[in-house]
C-alpha cells in the first residue's frame, strides 16, 4: 500500500478487529486444534466452546503442566504436590468463589479483554498476537475442550 495513511481509518493492530476475526473465526475440521468461536457478554463469555461438559480430572492436569497450562510459572494454588509454584499472579486458590465460568473462561479466551497490560497468554486467540514463536503460529495454546476442562476444574477450587 502507498499514500498517506488517512487520519479516521482504524488501525490495522485495532484489538477489536481482531476480536471480530477470532469470534468469526469457524472451526477447521479434521485439522490442528483451530481457535473456536465465541461471543463476550460483558466480562464473561457465558457459553461452553464446546458444548461437552467439561472435565476436571484432565483440568487439574493441564493446569499443573509445565508443557501445556504452564498455568504455576506465574499462579500458586492448591496443589501440595508441585513444588516451584508462581507468584506473579494472584493464586488460584478460591477463585471458583471469585469468578463464575462465564468469567473464568473470558479470562482464559480473552484476559486482554480483562487487563489490556496482562501478561497472561491468551490460551485461545491466533491471531492479532505479537512474538509468537513459529511451532505455535496458528495454533491455540490449548483446545477449545483443553479450556472447558481446565474451568470445570478452576469452578471447584473454592477456598
Ligand atoms: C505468564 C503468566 C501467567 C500464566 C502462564 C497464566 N496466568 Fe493467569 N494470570 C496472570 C496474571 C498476571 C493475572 C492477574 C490479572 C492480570 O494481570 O490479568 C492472572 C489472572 C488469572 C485469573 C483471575 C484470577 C483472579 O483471582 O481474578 C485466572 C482465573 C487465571 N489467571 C487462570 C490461569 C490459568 C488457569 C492458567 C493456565 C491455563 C493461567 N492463568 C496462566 C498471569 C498468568
Amino acid at each position: 500500500m502507498t499514500g498517506r495513511a488517512r487520519p479516521a481509518r482504524r488501525r490495522a493492530g485495532d484489538p477489536w478487529a481482531a476480536l471480530a476475526v477470532a469470534a468469526l473465526w469457524p472451526l477447521a475440521a479434521g485439522s490442528a486444534p483451530a481457535a473456536a468461536p465465541f461471543t463476550v457478554v460483558g466480562t464473561a463469555i457465558p457459553q461452553s466452546l464446546t458444548g461437552v461438559a467439561g472435565d476436571a480430572a484432565r483440568g487439574r492436569a493441564i493446569v499443573v503442566s509445565r508443557q501445556r497450562g504452564a498455568c504455576l510459572l506465574c499462579h500458586a494454588g492448591p496443589f501440595p504436590d508441585e513444588p516451584g509454584q508462581g507468584d506473579l499472579a494472584p493464586s488460584l486458590a478460591g477463585v471458583g468463589a471469585r469468578l463464575d465460568a462465564g468469567e473464568l473462561r473470558l479470562r482464559l479466551v480473552l484476559p486482554q479483554r480483562i487487563n489490556p497490560q496482562t501478561v497472561m497468554p491468551s490460551y485461545q486467540r491466533v491471531d492479532g498476537l505479537q512474538r509468537v514463536g513459529s511451532a505455535w503460529r496458528g495454533k491455540p495454546l490449548l483446545s477449545a475442550q483443553d479450556v472447558e476442562d481446565v474451568i470445570a476444574l478452576l469452578v471447584t477450587l473454592r477456598d
